[in-house]
Order: C-alpha cells, then structure tokens, then sequence
C-alpha cells in the first residue's frame, strides 16, 4: 500500500485500487473503501469499528485526547454554563441556537404535545408492577407509531417534524409514567403552564392530592445533565438509531431502538451500575484499596464502573462538569452523601494507579451523575430513563441528517443496509452568538440587545469544508 495527499493506493495481485483521501474538517481524515468489494472481492474487517467511519456528520464533534465535544461547533462547556436543554435541543435537531422568537415556539409547540392518549396510558398496566422503566420506555415509544399512524413518513418534512416535537414532548411523560407505576402511584396529567424539566419533575414526584413544589435547584441541575448527554457522535445508541432508520423506518421506531441500546451495563446502563456498586463498597466496608485490587486482578470479572471510555483516553468533559455540580448540589441540598465521598475516594485511587494510568482510564460522565439522580429522588432504575431522556435530541438530530441526506451512498452490496451520510456542513456559519438575558437566546445581529450576559463562541469553519468524519461505533 503506498500513501500519498490525495490517498492510499491499495494493490491486492495485480490490481492497483485507489482509496480516495475524504477530508474532516477536523479531526481524522478517512479513506473511501467504497470501491473494495466491488474492485477486489475482499472486505475490510473491523471488529467494532474502531477504524470505520460509519457516516459524515456536522452534528457532534469530539476530540477524545483533547477532551473536547462540541454541538453544532459550540463547546459543551459553554452550553452547560449559558444555555438550557430546551435551546439545546433546538441547536441539535435544528442546527443553529434558537432566536427568542424561534425558543418561544419551540417550546409552545412542545408544550402542546405532551399529552399520551388514554389508550397509551393504560399501556402501562399490561407491565409488571417490578417492571425496569427503560424496557417499559421503548415499548411505549415504539406504541406511539400506532397511535400516529398519520405522520409516519420519513420522507414528509411536515410529518417529520410533527413526530418530532410528539417525541420531545412525551417522552418525559412517558418517562414519569413508568417511574409511577413502578412504585404503584397515579399518574399525574401533564400541566403545559410549566416548562418541559419542570413538568416532568412534577409529574415524577408530584400527587394528585397535594400541590407540588419544583426546586429551582433541582431544576437547574437536571437541565445540565440533559444537556451533557444530548449528543455524543456515533455511539452505541445512536448508530442504532441510524441503522434502524436506514431501513426507513419511522422515528418512533428508530428511537425506541435506540433505548433498548442505551440500556445495556457498558453503556447508558452505567450510571445505574455505578450507583450500585458505590453501595456494594459502602456495604462491605468503604475499603476503596479493596475494591480496586478486586477491580485490577479482575476478580469475578469486577470493574471500576463509570471509568474508561471508548474515546476519551485522557479526560471525559462532561464529568468534569458533573463532578462540580454533584458536590455544589449535594452541598446545597443538604444531602452530603457518604457514596460521594467514596466516589471522591476511589477517583483518587485509581488516578494514581498505574492500572488506570497505562490503560487511560478516567471518569466518564457516569461516575458522577447517578450521586446527582439520587440526590434529587430518583431510585437507581431511573438513572439510565434520564439519560434517554438528554439523549432524545441528539437521536432525533441524527436521525433527521441521516434521512434529509440530498445524496446518499449506494447500498453496500452484499449487506443491504446503508449508513447514514452527510454530504457538506452548512455554508456560512456564524462566529460568534451571544445570549441575552432579556430575550433568553438571540443572536447579536438580530437582537441588538445592550444588555448581553454570557458569551458562546464558535469556532469558525470554512464554509466549503466537508462535515467531519464521524467516529467509531463502539461504546461511547
Ligand atoms: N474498569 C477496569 N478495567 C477497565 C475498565 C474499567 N471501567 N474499562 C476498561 N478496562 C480495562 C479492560 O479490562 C482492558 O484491560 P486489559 O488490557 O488488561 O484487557 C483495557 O482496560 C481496555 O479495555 P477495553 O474494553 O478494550 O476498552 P474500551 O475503550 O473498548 O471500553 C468501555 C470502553 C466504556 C466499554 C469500558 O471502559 C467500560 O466497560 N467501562 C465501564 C462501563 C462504563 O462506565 N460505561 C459508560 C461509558 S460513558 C457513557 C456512555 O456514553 O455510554
């Protein structure tokens, strides 16, 4: 094989096949292996793929040696610290941060839908009342295609965007719902005079017998975690809901797939885990040098649970951020949580530990949200529906690129599925955006606000570069 700017010449007997240079933005460049079965017979192996770019995407960019993860080209520190999930989502499925205008409606037309059917409703009886809430979850998402039989076309933007707000506004009421029955409480009916995390703490925790009063404290925490979890490329669940979708099926049914993903141990199923073996250290002790040496001789198959990450191999940045507002919100709470301070512990341990070290093991974004989750209430079993939950725009974001593609890629030939592609970012793009406190978000151009508070920057990109070339599949 020879290499040279344009790309790599492969030469298999005595055929020369040319494996074009596809360029990022930034980060990895790809080769075009699209010609290699059709040219030589043989196809690439790559067990996970690690080395393969599934699609082209301008939605989520991350730099695993850096720390870096960026939507839209903003970098998630910026959004955690000045934006809400609401306005994120927005920026994921739409492209751009909203204007005040554009949040307004947004959000009415989220408002409106958060109500499920009757019939929906009593979907939940039919589950054991022991039922876990994430099962429970794709099942009823999956329902919803039954129920909107109407607005089921990939292809109709009007559809699509219908399904689209159906999916944000009910998915915490389904969400609540399964919570609910699962500790043998009513349901509450949506209330849409309050915002999207304020309904659904209140239809989580709230009775109908009394008022409920959400913590602004607790309001403010969720909507950050939802926004570190709205998108992450293409991890397990989203290549999932990718792949579902590539068959053209309906949004409903691409995301109720993708939750059935997310569900597993290494993946969303994480932050649950994590909880429980904090619980499993306290239980036998606190004796965080024990459990490490269980963890490093892989006694029982043992592992440090919330460390280690598919992509980041120096530091994850969501759970730097989590890692602040566990301990400010456990502090301000009231609830200073002996599992944080093994947690703090056993962080600390392991970061000194040549294991870890060699092995660029550091906290994920799990390590720490799941001390948040019960601080606020919520029963291990929920973590993993909260994490769905930040993640929905992100699989609706995906879904929606993957499906408007102007110019897909023929299928592969022999395996009859086809990844998502994405032909060019966005001409254009802005540098610069400012929030302004009076008109929540509004670009400068347009607002002309005096008072501007906060700052997002974007990093400027060059109107004719390709979308960046998404990552591996693995467990993200
Ligand atoms: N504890 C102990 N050892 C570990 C861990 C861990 N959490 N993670 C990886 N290793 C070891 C692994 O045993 C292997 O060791 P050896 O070289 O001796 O065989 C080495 O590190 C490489 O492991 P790997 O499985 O090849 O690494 P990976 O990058 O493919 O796996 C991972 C990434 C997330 C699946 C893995 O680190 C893991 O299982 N972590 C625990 C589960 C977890 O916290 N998942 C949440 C991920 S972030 C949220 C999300 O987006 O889903």
């Amino acid at each position: 094989m020879s290499n040279d700017a344009a790309g790599v010449v492969l030469r298999t007997g005595d055929k020369e096949l040319q494996l074009p240079l596809v360029e990022s933005t930034e980060g990895n460049n790809a080769y075009d292996v699209s010609q290699l079965l059709e040219e030589t017979g043989n196809v690439t192996l790559d067990p996970g793929f690690v080395n393969t770019a599934s699609c082209r995407s301008a939605i989520t960019y991350i730099d695993g040696d850096a720390g870096i993860l960026r939507y839209r080209g903003y970098p998630i520190e910026q959004l955690a610290e000045n934006s809400t999930f609401l306005e994120t989502s927005h920026l994921l499925i739409y492209g751009e941060l909203p204007t005040a205008q554009q949040l307004e409606n947004f959000d009415a037309r989220i408002r409106y839908h958060t109500l499920l059917h009757e019939d929906l409703k009593s979907f939940f009886g039919g589950f054991p009342r022991d039922a876990h809430p994430m099962p429970v979850l794709s099942s009823a998402v999956s329902a919803l295609s039954t129920f909107y039989q109407d607005s089921l076309d990939p292809f109709d933007p009007e559809q699509v965007e219908i399904s689209t707000v159906r999916l944000m506004a009910k998915l915490p009421t389904i969400a609540a719902y399964a919570y609910k029955k699962s500790i043998g409480q009513p349901f509450l009916y949506p209330d849409n005079s309050i915002p999207l995390v304020e309904n659904f703490l209140r239809m989580t925790f709230g009775l109908p017998v009394e008022p409920y009063e959400v913590d602004p404290i607790m309001v403010k925490a969720l909507d950050q975690l939802l926004i570190l979890h709205a998108d992450h490329e293409q991890n397990c669940s989203t290549s999932t809901v990718r792949l579902v979708g590539s068959s053209h099926a309906n949004l409903f049914a691409s995301v109720s797939a993708g939750i059935n993903a997310l569900f597993g141990p290494l993946h969303g199923g994480a932050n649950q885990a994590v909880l429980y073996m904090l619980e499993k250290i306290k239980a036998d002790g606190g004796d965080v040098d024990e459990f490490v040496r269980k963890v490093k001789s892989k006694e029982g198959g043992a592992k440090l649970m919330g460390f280690g990450h598919r992509v980041y191999k120096n530091y994850d940045p969501r759970a730097a951020i989590i890692k602040k507002t566990a301990d400010q919100l456990l502090e301000s709470l009231g609830h200073r949580d002996a599992l944080l301070d093994i947690a703090f512990k056993l962080e600390q341990v392991a970061l000194s530990d040549g294991y870890f070290i060699e092995r660029k093991l550091y906290p994920n974004v799990d390590f720490y949200s799941g001390l948040i989750y019960k601080a606020m209430g919520f029963p291990p079993r929920m973590f993993t529906v909260l994490f769905a939950l930040g993640r929905l725009p992100g699989w609706i974001a995906q879904w929606r690129e993957m499906i408007q593609d102007p110019d897909p890629p023929p299928p592969p030939p022999t395996s009859g599925l086809r990844w998502g592609h994405r032909a060019q970012v966005r001409a254009g793009v802005q540098a610069l955006t400012r929030r302004c406190s009076a008109h929540r978000t509004a670009r400068l151009s347009s607002c002309g606000c005096a008072g501007l508070t906060g700052a997002f920057t974007r990093r400027p990109r060059s109107p004719t570069s390709p979308g960046s070339v998404a990552g591996p599949l693995g467990v993200q």
